[in-house]
Parts: structure tokens; C-alpha cells; sequence
């Protein structure tokens, strides 16, 4: 299958992306096949508008009402995760869940906490689980003994790897992941920056690039692939870079703002682009650019992912250079389908994938209308 190809191909950059730093940045770590797989994973139709369909004739069917669902995510304090919890329960009781068959928990960030919590639900017979990891390396584990419990289960956000994927068709069982192609959402920060002109970001004049990475929590493929393929966007389209500093600011704002503080006292004007994994981290990368005196769209651009509202406030201010739209709406709603299509027997595809969307000033408006 295309999309399993596909998978495969992501686990074999995702390899080559684990040693992500300024080391290997200015190197193409993958091949052509796996950018033009990438681009049709992109433009494929996807399994959401499958099981959506699904869901639309088997909704009658059952009655939601009595089921309980059981809802993990890995930290509650995320800004990104915040919005996704509160889509995911919202569309549930609009799909006839009873709120107080929903329980959604937080993991804490400590994937022993949320072992413990999967073991709760387990005990207490919840008829479907949707699952954010703490620890994607986890996922084996979690779904051992689920698929044992006879639970099926829906992980989200934080993708398995692509041995455990194939392990759930090999088996028939109930298990699924829904997310969108983090590579696409890297390949969009790239391409925001080149969209500028090479002319207008090299302000030191040295035919580069010179950037900053802020990357998530380095587990996850998120930050794998954001990092790898927003610099890829620019050195395929064979634009030289120079990276001057590559840490993680485990997807946090407070992290971010004391990463480029130090990167900008530095590394002074020559820093010209901070890509940043989140919108959380863009938000503290941009109160370190301000407080050096610093001017987005002037001397310096700024990307992230996500579209925050508060991420798109600045881009439509112009204080940061884009972002790019993470549907938690989508997924949110595909995962509670693909729950559904579990309790009536629908069953689903192994893979529910999506598409972000790149934002700049000229839709950010648009998708602030929506998220708002
Ligand atoms: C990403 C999102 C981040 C963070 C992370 C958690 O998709 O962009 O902001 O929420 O998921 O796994």
C-alpha cells in the first residue's frame, strides 16, 4: 500500500534525523523518492474521509450513549494538546457520548503515570481508548496489553513507529493512528522562509542562511521531521545554510525564550531565521528577539507550527513571519469517527492521516476565525 510505503520511508529519515543538530543541517539526508512519496502522501485522499464516511452509516447504528471512552494525553499543560482534548470532547458528545462516559486524563509527561492510567481504564472496562503517548517507544507495550484487554484502541498525535504500525494489520487488530505528516508541516516552514527571497533573508550578505533551530521533545517525530524537512525545503531548492545553534525546548515557550536569548547574545545580527517546532516555542523565541532589539520582518524572520491563536495574532501584526495550521479539529474528529466505527464494527483503516495548512499573513485571519 501506498501509504504504508510511505510509513516506511518516514521510519528511514526518521533514522537519519534522530542525530539532528547543526552537524548534519547543511546535508540532505534523504532521497528524491522519498520527497515525491512524501508530496503524495500529501495530495492522497485520505483515510479520514473514509472513515468519516463510515461513521456518517454506523452512528445510527450504535448506541453511544452507554459507551465509555477512556482518553490519555501526555501532558495537560500543552497549549496544542489543550485545544485537541477540548475539540475531541466536544465532538464526542456531539456524536451522542454522554460526558460523563468521557474521562480524559493527564500523563504528566511521565509515561509511568500513564501506564497507570491505561491499567485504570482497563480495569474499569471502558469500551474504546484514545491514547496521546507520553513515549511513543511505549506504543508496544500499551498496545499489548490492550489488544489483550480486548479494548480497541486510537493513538493520537505522537506516531508509533513503523514496525508497530505493521503489527496491527499483520494481527487484524483494533488499533489505529491518527496525526498528519510532520514532514509536510517542515517542508511548509521552509518553504515561508523562501518565499522572502534568498536577497531579503541574508541580511549579513554571506550567501547564506545563517538559522537557529528550536526543536520539541527529541522523541518525538514531530520534531524529527519538522527540523530535518524545513531546512531540506531551502537546500533543495539550493539555498545554502548555516546553522548556528540546534537545541530543544521540549515544545515549551519558556524553553524557547532562554534558547534564542543565548543564541542571539551570541551570535549577535548574524542570526537571520529562527525556525521554531511549536507556536509555543515561536512565542518565546520572539519575546527573546524582541527584548535584544530585534525587529521580525525587518532583520530577522520567525516560523512555527501549530496556529495558536496568539501565534496568529503575530503573524497578521506581522511580529512573526508564519506558522503553520496543525488541524486539531480534524484529527480531533477523526479520531472520535474512528472510536465509533470501532464500537460498530465499522473498523478502520491502520493509518487516519491529514494535511496542515501554511499560514502567513494572507490567511491567518481565516484560520483565526476558525480556531477562535
Ligand atoms: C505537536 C504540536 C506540538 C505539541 C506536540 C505534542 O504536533 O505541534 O505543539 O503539542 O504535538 O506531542
Amino acid at each position: 500500500m501506498k501509504r504504508k510505503a510511505v510509513s516506511l520511508i518516514l521510519a528511514l529519515t526518521m533514522v537519519a534525523a534522530t542525530a539532528v543538530g547543526c552537524g548534519n543541517s547543511t546535508t540532505t539526508t534523504t532521497t528524491d523518492d522519498a520527497a515525491e512519496a512524501t508530496d503524495e502522501a500529501t495530495t492522497e485522499e485520505t483515510g479520514a474521509e473514509d472513515a468519516a464516511e463510515a461513521t456518517a452509516d454506523a452512528v445510527s447504528n450504535a448506541d453511544l450513549a452507554d459507551k465509555k471512552v477512556g482518553v490519555c494525553i501526555y501532558q495537560f499543560s500543552d497549549n496544542f494538546m489543550t485545544l485537541f482534548r477540548t475539540e475531541l470532547q466536544n465532538y464526542l458528545v456531539s456524536l451522542g457520548f454522554a460526558e460523563s462516559n468521557i474521562t480524559i486524563v493527564d500523563g504528566a509527561n511521565d509515561q509511568a503515570t500513564q501506564s497507570g492510567q491505561i491499567d485504570n481504564f482497563i480495569t474499569q472496562g471502558v469500551d474504546v481508548l484514545i491514547i496521546n503517548p507520553v513515549n511513543s517507544s511505549s506504543a508496544a507495550t500499551i498496545t499489548d496489553k490492550v489488544v489483550a484487554a480486548d479494548i480497541p484502541l486510537v493513538y493520537i498525535n505522537r506516531e508509533p513507529d513503523e514496525s508497530e504500525e505493521a503489527r496491527w494489520e499483520e494481527n487484524g487488530w483494533n488499533v489505529t493512528y491518527v496525526g498528519c505528516d510532520a514532514s509536510q508541516s517542515g517542508t511548509f516552514q521552509g518553504e515561508l522562509i523562501m518565499d522572502l527571497g534568498l536577497e531579503t533573508v541574508d541580511k549579513n550578505g554571506n550567501g547564506k542562511v545563517d538559522y537557529i533551530m528550536v526543536e520539541g521533545d527529541p522523541e518525538n517525530i514531530d520534531a524529527q521531521l519538522r527540523t530535518e524537512y524545513s531546512v531540506k525545503a531551502l537546500t533543495d531548492a539550493g539555498w545554502e545554510v548555516n546553522c548556528l545553534s540546534d537545541q530543544v525546548g521540549n515544545w515549551a515557550q519558556d524553553q524557547a525564550q532562554s534558547i534564542v536569548a543565548n543564541a542571539l547574545g551570541q551570535y549577535g545580527d548574524d542570526v537571520e531565521v529562527v525556525f521554531c517546532n511549536n507556536d509555543a516555542m515561536a512565542l518565546g523565541a520572539l519575546q527573546a528577539i524582541q527584548a535584544a532589539g530585534r525587529t521580525v520582518g525587518e532583520d530577522i524572520y520567525l516560523v512555527g507550527v501549530d496556529a495558536l491563536s496568539e501565534a496568529l495574532e503575530n503573524v497578521l501584526a506581522g511580529t512573526m513571519t508564519g506558522t503553520v495550521f496543525n488541524d486539531h479539529f480534524s484529527q480531533s474528529h477523526s479520531a472520535a469517527d474512528a472510536a465509533v466505527n470501532y464500537l460498530t464494527g465499522a473498523g478502520n483503516e491502520h493509518y487516519i492521516g491529514c494535511d496542515y495548512v501554511k499560514v502567513t499573513q494572507d490567511n491567518a485571519q481565516e484560520i483565526l476565525d476558525m480556531v477562535q
